[in-house]
């Protein structure tokens, strides 16, 4: 994180606080925020699209990389709206008072309930499919007020690009969105809905993405679709290009910045619309990871160790896989600091391990650490994107508190579980409480 620097202890330090204090504190694991690196993306985003793009824009965060009421609020009051993807994300979007005219409801397979909250919400709903737009078709009918309710359409660009398989969104064989052959349909149909305003249309192709190439390709696809759209007499004024800028997790990656990013998207979306001369939409876009996910370390605390003599030393921690979903699931890579000795050689390889009972849940395999003992205070870096947002009870584990810090200052953002949370959905048949 930007404010991250070692103190007089030689211990980590964060938003001027003692990350081995704030462990102390709020126990472990615990989820650090660092509120200037988070707004410091939002302003960067924001910015670098005022900069860019001669046109309206708006820079929505894709809260599905961490949902929760203090980041919703805090990323809202840096002027960003917000992509929501379920019902329980836009609860949580309106509970921290975000501007519904800022609330943007995604989601391949949505529910009557969500649709109708999202109707109820005044937010804007993106159609990914024929399902979403029968079901809006006939709300729109059995709603007593006239204003039509704001929708976009998703499309499907059939853009390649190289991330994990699982976290490929914008190529043919996916799961989100409408394909190119089915535009004319869509846009038909929805030119015959007069409780529809379609305002705009939206594509993303994938998460973790380093080239550009693909987000620039991604203008002229979406530029076409708004001709083709406006042929149906659709009056597309909003485009969305999605999200997907990758972070640096270690040293080996080396990410386009965001202003880099935006600079070639708005710069696509200028020219690809001259050529076909169309007025420019205004632009949108909703990163997730290249705003949360620098901002955030999760602080573990060693415990047991295990030396098998020329082969592995793993240095267990009291977290791992229920915490930071993303190693096992996408084989991800992480970089970890030993916190209470900062300035320690790095004498050792070694594997820090999680304590759930599956020999997969390792957090980092060879990592380059101090020798640890238990007490020590390890912190992975670059957590906040897709770690609480993906987080689980495996084990019947707690989930870990959060803290936001800034200033020397730091604020509770989401208690620690405890075990009474941990049972409190648990119902029990009396017929076996009485065993
Ligand atoms: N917009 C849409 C429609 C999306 O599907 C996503 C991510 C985003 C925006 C935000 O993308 P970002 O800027 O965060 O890359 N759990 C995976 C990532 C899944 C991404 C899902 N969609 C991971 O941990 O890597």
């Amino acid at each position: 994180p930007l404010s991250a620097r070692v103190n007089d202890h030689d211990h980590l330090e964060i938003g001027g606080c003692d990350v081995k204090l704030l462990v102390e504190r709020f126990g472990s694991p615990l989820y650090i925020v660092d509120e200037q690196t988070l707004r410091a993306a939002c302003c960067q985003y924001r910015e670098a699209l005022a900069r860019y793009y001669p046109g309206e824009s708006l820079v929505l965060y894709a809260s599905k990389a961490w949902s929760c009421l203090a980041i919703c609020a805090l990323v809202a009051s840096e002027g960003l709206g917000l992509d929501v993807v379920s019902g329980g994300e836009l609860y949580t979007a309106i509970t921290a008072n975000v501007d519904p005219k800022t609330l943007y409801l995604h989601g391949n397979n949505k529910s009557r309930d969500e649709i109708l909250l999202a109707i109820e919400t005044g937010c804007t709903i993106v159609i990914d499919n024929w399902l979403d737009l029968q079901m809006l078709a006939q709300l729109s009918e059995q709603r007593s007020t006239q204003t039509p309710i704001r929708v976009m359409v998703r499309l499907t660009p059939g853009i390649e690009c190289h991330t994990h398989e699982y976290i490929r969104t914008g190529h043919l064989d996916s799961k989100f969105g409408f394909d190119p052959n089915q535009f004319d349909a869509v846009f038909s149909a929805i030119a015959q809905q007069p409780g529809l305003s379609c305002v705009g249309l939206h594509a993303h192709i994938g998460s973790q993405i380093f080239e550009l190439q693909p987000h620039g390709d991604l203008a002229s696809v979406i530029v076409d679709a708004i001709t083709k759209a406006s042929q149906y007499g659709l009056n597309i004024t909003e485009v969305n290009v999605g999200g997907g800028l990758g972070i640096r997790y270690t040293e080996a990656d080396d990410p386009p910045s965001i202003e880099t990013w935006a600079k070639t998207v708005c710069q696509a979306m200028v020219k690809a619309c001259q050529q076909q001369n169309i007025e420019l939409p205004k632009l949108l876009c909703e990163p997730g990871r290249s705003i949360v996910g620098p901002a955030c370390i999760t602080a573990y605390t060693v415990g047991s160790q295990k030396q098998i003599p020329g082969i592995r030393t793993y240095v267990a921690v009291d977290g791992g896989m229920s915490d930071n979903p993303r190693p096992i699931t996408y084989q991800s890579v992480y970089r970890v600091v030993l916190v209470n000795r900062m300035s320690a050689p790095l004498s050792e390889t070694v594997t820090v391990a999680g304590k759930h009972c599956e020999s997969g849940d390792i957090v980092i395999k060879d990592a380059q650490l101090p020798p640890c003992e238990p007490g020590d205070i390890l912190a992975v870096l670059a957590t906040g994107a897709y770690n609480y947002s993906m987080a689980s009870n495996y084990n019947r584990l707690s989930r870990p508190a959060a803290v936001l810090v800034s200033g020397g200052e730091c604020n509770l953002i989401l208690e620690r579980e405890t075990y009474e949370d941990l049972i409190r959905q648990d119902r029990l048949p009396e017929r076996l409480a009485a065993l």
